[in-house]
């Protein structure tokens, strides 16, 4: 199966502006500073830029999650916090919000440990797939229901390091996760 060119979706130029726009409102917006929880593994390159923007004092934790079933939005904390965030700002670092059912769920298990206040910083909003509401309060990019990759986000552990988010055959992929390897990497 030949799949379909990868697309340029947000350049790396794009990505920078984004993330620092991002960094300026979240430090406009908590002045004493905050906890930022990323989610692991695909936040980890948009969460390094984004603390190199925030100008007030932040401290940075990461959670890790593994889901029992795909789609079934039922998740399990597989790396917890070392911080104690009760009484404390939080903004919860996402790469992207698709159905928002996995926000859902880290949301809950942040909310009942009491912290001052909780809100989500996501680089990239799919939400013409949302199934459950979700507040986002600092969003990078809206995009479309595309399947995308890179700047962290993976298909089976590809791709993450790509300096640019490119929307990928989906198809081709699940046929072969090395279908867009050749194209991305061999430049
Ligand atoms: P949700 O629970 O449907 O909102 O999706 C949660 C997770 O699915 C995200 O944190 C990503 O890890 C993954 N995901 C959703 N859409 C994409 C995509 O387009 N590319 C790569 N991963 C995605």
């Amino acid at each position: 199966m030949t799949p379909a060119p990868a697309r340029v979706l947000i350049d790396g130029d794009e990505l920078r502006t984004g993330v620092a726009r991002l960094g300026a409102e979240l430090s406009a917006a908590y002045p004493r500073g905050m906890v930022l929880v990323a989610v692991l593994k695909g936040s980890v390159c948009f969460l390094a830029d984004l603390v190199r923007f925030v100008t007030v004092p932040c401290e940075v934790d990461f959670l890790a999650i593994s889901s029992y079933a795909e789609g079934t939005g039922r998740v399990r904390i597989v790396k917890d916090l070392d911080t104690d965030i009760s009484d404390r700002d939080v903004v919860l670092v996402e790469d992207i919000v698709d159905t928002g059912l996995t926000l859902t769920y880290i949301l809950g298990e942040l909310e009942r440990r009491g912290p001052r206040s909780l809100e989500v910083c996501a680089l990239l909003d799919k939400t013409a797939r949302r199934i459950v509401p979700t507040p986002l309060r600092f969003v990078g990019f809206p995009i479309e229901d595309e399947f995308v990759l890179g700047y962290g986000l993976d298909y089976a552990e590809r791709y993450r390091n790509l300096d640019q988010v490119v929307a990928g055959d989906l198809a081709a992929l699940r046929a072969e996760p090395d279908a867009h390897v050749e194209e991305l990497f061999s430049r």
